[in-house]
């Protein structure tokens, strides 16, 4: 049971209907798909084919995507290492809440500091959370440079001054030199399918 680490009075209380009751109306489980990787990695690319693919096999899936979640809830926060790690704080709530609804949830966000991608994992439920390390180089992450940011000298910007802790025991690491977002995708849905 949750409960609120800054006031005793306040703790998590279930309703009438459970994850089970939900899960039979939804006819799948509740999921996290959590990708990381570097700004350019091809995280939200790849993202994007597997929410596609998934939704065509019939399952109600959502993705949260990192320009877009800043966008709105989490516009407020920059890119310090207190941000970031409250930018993940936020969502990885927001994933478990989605994944405790019974939805597919696909989580896109450089995340980079390990504690937080911990930190998400616990509140999704070990055996719910798939980590997927986008497992591409700086060298090529500039290269292909997107959104045209690696260029710009930006303060405080992943892999040059603020640091990228790499996964060490994902679930799922993605090859994007060797393949293309459509086969990586296709290695996530394999994986979700046969584990
Ligand atoms: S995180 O580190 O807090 O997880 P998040 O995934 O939400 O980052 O946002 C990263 C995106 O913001 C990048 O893909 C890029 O488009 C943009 N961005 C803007 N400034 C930075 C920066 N300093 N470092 C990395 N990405 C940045």
């Amino acid at each position: 049971m949750q409960s609120n680490k800054n006031n005793e009075n306040i703790v998590w209380h279930s309703g009438k209907v459970s994850e089970e009751d939900r899960q039979r109306v939804l006819g799948q489980k509740g999921k996290v798909l959590w990708f990381t990787g570097l700004s350019g990695s091809g995280k939200s690319t790849i993202a994007v084919e597997v929410e596609k693919m998934l939704n065509e096999q019939g399952k109600a899936v959502y993705l949260l995507d990192g320009d877009n979640i800043r966008c709105g809830i989490n516009s407020d926060l920059g890119f310090s290492d207190e941000d970031r790690n409250e930018n993940i704080r936020r969502i990885a709530e927001i994933a478990a809440l989605f994944r405790d609804a019974g939805m597919i949830v696909l989580v896109s966000f450089i995340s980079p500091f390990r504690k937080m991608r911990q930190f998400a994992r616990e509140r999704a439920g070990e055996g719910n959370f798939v980590e997927i390390y986008v497992n591409t180089d700086f060298e090529t992450c500039m290269e292909r440079d997107p959104k045209g940011l690696y260029k710009k000298n930006i303060a405080n910007f992943t892999g040059k001054d603020s640091s990228y802790e790499a996964p060490e025991n994902p679930e799922i690491v993605l090859d994007t030199v060797k393949y293309s977002a459509e086969e990586c995708a296709g290695q996530v849905i394999d994986y979700i399918f046969n584990s």
